[in-house]
């Protein structure tokens, strides 16, 4: 069985070291955990097994054997291979296409002979219940199967160490289980696999070893059988991790949103949300439950004004807000973390400060007589930086140089410091690791102690308990289901698989 050994690895960026003189293994027949911090530096790891980084120093073993990579196609002819957590899939081909879509062995001649490698993807999909039609269209497939076509991709290239990085943060508890079995099933027929999540449990679920990392070096390992959550963090964060929250009841006030039978298309004209009502108040949050794909993401965008609704009333502070728009919707105190940060979030290009007062950089004390004062935004932002503990080396950095989870805490930083009277938060914590989980819910319920309205759109029925005044239940773009106060987790997650009663 194939053995990986990568030993006193190290890489910079310049003046920040993502990685400092890594020690890890992975064997056949088990599943290696990565843990650690946003910005630990787990991702830029995992770049250099695949290829994509050379390290400054250190070496990959394969099989005892010192290997060099200069690009990701030595990395996937030693066998490596790498799911990516924002999947590289042509929408308008079919999943076959897809596979050999770049595959220097297989060649052009071989494209025109799809049929025998459609064959090839049904061979391995049924060897490892990787359950998808090769002839299927891509933009046709749920987010879950698109994660599996990925997978069969890296397994037509015959990989023997498989990197999952953050596999889980868009799938859905059902979708969740499934990639499990396959890991599980993976891991029976000798695969390696290393497993990045900041989810304790999932981790604790499924890996055999962890490994964990903090700052960019290896400070520890863990044995899944005896460790627990509260462990797990503290040796990620460094210190106690407060994995409950305190809050006091709520004291509702005015109306701030009001939502009146509303209905919204998709972008596949499906009616996406089907004569919805439902308000909230000042000092509350209501939470919206549901798997992903019931409607919240069309939800979000007609409150937000990005989509034009089909039917209905929104009304916000007692206002029908006359030609939604964005900038709009922001001018009268509404604030929105958007569920994905890459697509509307962040502008990757753009420096941390100018991502941090996107919202009024038009506006004083930011613009003053068309020039920017580049001094307050300096300051501003470093004030941001400090809160939401974005791990940075400093403002003038590329947004699309940070770590995933320090893009989402710019999003939420962005958008929680401004002044706000109503926030829609959309998978405010995805991607955020334990520590800084903690800080966010903190502060969303600081907003809603001030007498703030909040709208949380989470798929994660955790968060939607631990913070919710009440909760809305979405299922097919109805709401099937309202809890005035906290349910049982069972109870939400019955009406979440459409159960009214
Ligand atoms: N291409 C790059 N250019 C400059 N800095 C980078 C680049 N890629 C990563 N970094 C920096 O390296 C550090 C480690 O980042 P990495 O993406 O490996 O973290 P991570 O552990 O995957 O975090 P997360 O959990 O948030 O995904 C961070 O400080 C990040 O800003
Ligand atoms: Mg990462």
């Amino acid at each position: 069985m194939v053995s990986i050994e990568l030993k006193n690895i190290s890489k910079s960026f310049g003046p920040v070291t993502a990685n400092k003189d890594i020690n890890i293994f992975a064997k056949g027949g088990e599943i290696l955990g990565l843990l650690g911090e946003n910005g630990a530096g787990k991702t830029t790891l995992m770049n250099v097994l695949s290829g994509l980084y050379r390290p400054d120093s250190g070496t990959i073993s394969i099989n005892n054997e010192e290997k060099t990579f200069d690009s990701p196609r030595d990395a996937i002819s030693a066998g490596i291979g790498m799911v990516h957590q924002h999947f590289m899939l042509v929408p308008i081909f079919s999943v076959t296409e897809n596979v050999i879509l770049g595959n220097e062995e297989t060649g052009f001649a071989n494209f025109l002979k799809l049929s025998e490698s459609e064959r090839k993807v049904k061979e391995i999909s049924e060897k490892y219940s990787l359950f998808v039609d090769p002839k299927e269209k891509i933009e046709r497939l749920p987010v879950g199967s698109q994660q599996r076509v990925e997978i069969i991709k890296v397994l037509f290239r015959s990989a023997e160490v498989l990197i999952f990085d953050e596999p889980t943060a868009v799938l859905t508890p059902q979708e969740v289980a499934e990639l499990f079995n396959i890991m599980n099933s993976l891991k029976a027929t000798g695969k390696a696999i290393i497993f990045i999540t900041h989810k304790l449990h999932e981790v604790l679920e499924v890996c055999d070893r962890i490994s964990i990392l903090r700052a960019g070096e290896i400070v520890g390992e863990a044995d899944p059988k005896v460790a627990s959550n509260k462990e797990l963090a503290n040796m990620m964060v460094g210190r106690p991790v407060n994995l409950s929250l305190e809050r006091r009841s709520s004291k509702p006030g005015k109306i701030l949103l009001d939502v009146k039978n509303l209905s919204v298309l998709s972008e596949k004209l499906d009616l996406a949300v089907s004569d919805i009502s439902f308000d909230v108040k000042e000092g509350e949050i209501v939470g919206v439950a549901g798997v992903q794909g019931n409607g919240q993401t069309e939800l979000v965008e007609a409150l937000t004004g990005l989509r034009s609704s089909l039917s209905g009333k929104i009304s916000y502070f007692g206002q029908m807000v006359p030609n939604m728009n964005p900038r709009k919707i922001h001018q009268i105190g509404v604030r929105h973390i958007p569920e994905d940060r890459q697509k509307s979030g962040i502008i990757g290009n753009f420096s941390v400060g100018e991502n941090l007062i996107l919202n009024n950089y038009y506006a004083a004390p930011y613009s003053k007589h068309l020039k920017m004062d580049w001094d307050v935004v300096s300051i501003e932002s470093q004030k941001i930086i400090k809160n939401f503990d974005i791990r940075t080396p400093s403002n003038d950095t590329l947004a699309q140089n940070l770590s995933g989870g320090n893009q989402q805490k710019l999003v939420v930083g962005r958008e929680m410091s401004s002044h706000v009277d109503f926030l829609i938060a959309s998978q405010p914590t995805r991607g955020i690791d334990v520590g800084s989980i903690e800080y966010i819910h903190e502060q969303l319920i600081k907003s809603r102690n001030a007498g703030n309205g909040i709208l949380l759109v989470s798929t994660e029925l955790e968060e939607i308990l631990a913070l919710s005044d009440r909760i809305i239940v979405l299922f097919r773009g109805r709401i099937i289901k309202e809890f005035e106060s906290n349910p049982a987790p069972e109870q939400i997650g019955l009406a979440m698989a459409g159960h009214s009663i």
